[in-house]
């Protein structure tokens, strides 16, 4: 079978040139006689993958000197329970804006340990467009405020970064990191799943100022500590040595490509040419608000579930996979994360109008 396009939310696409390195390197890395799976995590050959895995991500990310880069596991989900477990540890007190499901879960996990409050809701208009700048309420004495850049499941998108003041911002960006330039240095902590922009499912990236290491509650598992991890070099225990393997040849083909400077181009093209084709026809409807549409995640609606259904199934015949929305939301949503390729794009878009064409509506 051909590889198909895969327009899946994650685990998702991985560039074809990563997937041809793992495979020529997959049965002896660089001489060592065996694969990167099978190796000591503390041996010289693997260590050196990890240094230049963070080295790389420093120079794609262009992050700061005082911030680690911690390589952990658990998924951003784990991240929902350390953020607060590590940062929590002043007032007490942490405002977290929801804007999907996502952040909505990380509120509920913050609640165990202190006063968590609302900075600011889009649940009213069923997490269609993200909160307003100018509708956040942050307390001063706050530890953190808690948001999440791209909501996967809406496909939704901050445009702006939130202006806490001297509060730390504290970012999920499990689905938009790597997908364009960011400014690190506004943000006390980001942290992403790796599943869908660098790498395979296993490996949680955590970017952390290092002023805020060292604070953790009493309470914090040892493996929950960042400082834990910081001061291991992310080798406190054994890593998840294959996927930080594989997120260092993704950023070695950001590099390749030109940076994120360039990644954002090529996003922002296969975005636009989605969003262009759906405002220009009234077969689809794209439920987000225009300020808040994703680059990475992109949602749409027939109308009638009946059709949506018919659409998701008819598109994976055609090679289009993984376009049925996700179950709390219904629809369709294509995922285009970096590594989908243009052509895949113009693909999905020939499919739509093909099929508005053979379905018309009752
Ligand atoms: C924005 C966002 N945050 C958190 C998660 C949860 O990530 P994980 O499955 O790695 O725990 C996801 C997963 O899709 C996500 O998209």
């Amino acid at each position: 079978m051909e590889r198909v396009y895969n327009f899946s939310a994650g685990p998702s696409m991985l560039p074809v040139q990563v997937l041809e390195t793992a495979a020529a390197e997959m049965l002896n890395y660089q001489d060592s006689g065996m694969s990167v799976m099978e190796m000591s995590h503390r041996s010289p050959v693997y260590e050196k993958i990890i240094q230049d895995a963070e080295k790389l991500l420093r120079e794609v990310m262009n992050i700061p000197d005082n911030y680690k880069v911690l390589f952990l596991q658990g998924g951003a989900s784990t991240q929902f329970a350390a953020v607060p477990l590590n940062l929590l540890s002043g007032s007490g007190k942490a405002d977290y804006i929801l804007s999907g499901q996502f952040s909505t879960k990380a509120y509920k996990e913050a609640q165990k340990y202190g006063d968590i409050a609302v900075a600011g809701s889009t649940k009213d208009i069923n997490f269609s467009a993200v909160p307003k700048s100018e509708t956040l309420n942050f307390r001063a004495d706050a530890d953190y405020v808690h948001m999440c850049f791209n909501n996967t499941i809406y496909g939704t998108k901050f445009r702006y970064i939130p202006d806490t003041g001297s509060v730390p911002l504290v970012a999920d960006m499990s689905s938009c990191i790597l997908s364009e330039p960011v400014d690190v240095s506004k943000f006390g902590l980001i942290y992403a799943g790796a599943q869908k922009n660098m790498s395979a499912a296993g490996l949680t990236v955590v970017i952390v100022r290092e002023d805020l290491l060292g604070k953790a509650r009493p309470e914090t598992p040892t493996m929950l500590d960042y400082k834990t991890m910081a001061d291991n070099d992310s080798m406190y225990n054994t890593p998840p040595c294959y996927c930080i393997y594989i997120a260092k040849l993704v950023y070695e083909w950001i590099l390749g490509l030109g940076g994120l400077e360039k990644m954002r181009e090529h996003n922002a093209k296969k975005a636009a040419l989605l969003y262009d084709y759906l405002d220009s026809q009234d077969y689809y409807l794209a439920p987000v608000a225009k300020d808040s549409r994703s680059m990475m995640n992109v949602t749409f609606v027939t109308g009638d579930a009946e059709l949506d259904k018919k659409f998701a199934s008819e598109a994976s015949s055609a090679g289009l996979k993984n376009l049925k929305g996700h179950r709390s939301v219904g629809g369709m949503r294509a995922s285009i994360y970096n590594a989908m390729p243009m052509d895949g794009v113009e693909k999905l878009v020939a499919f739509m109008k093909e099929f508005a064409k053979n379905n018309p509506k009752k």
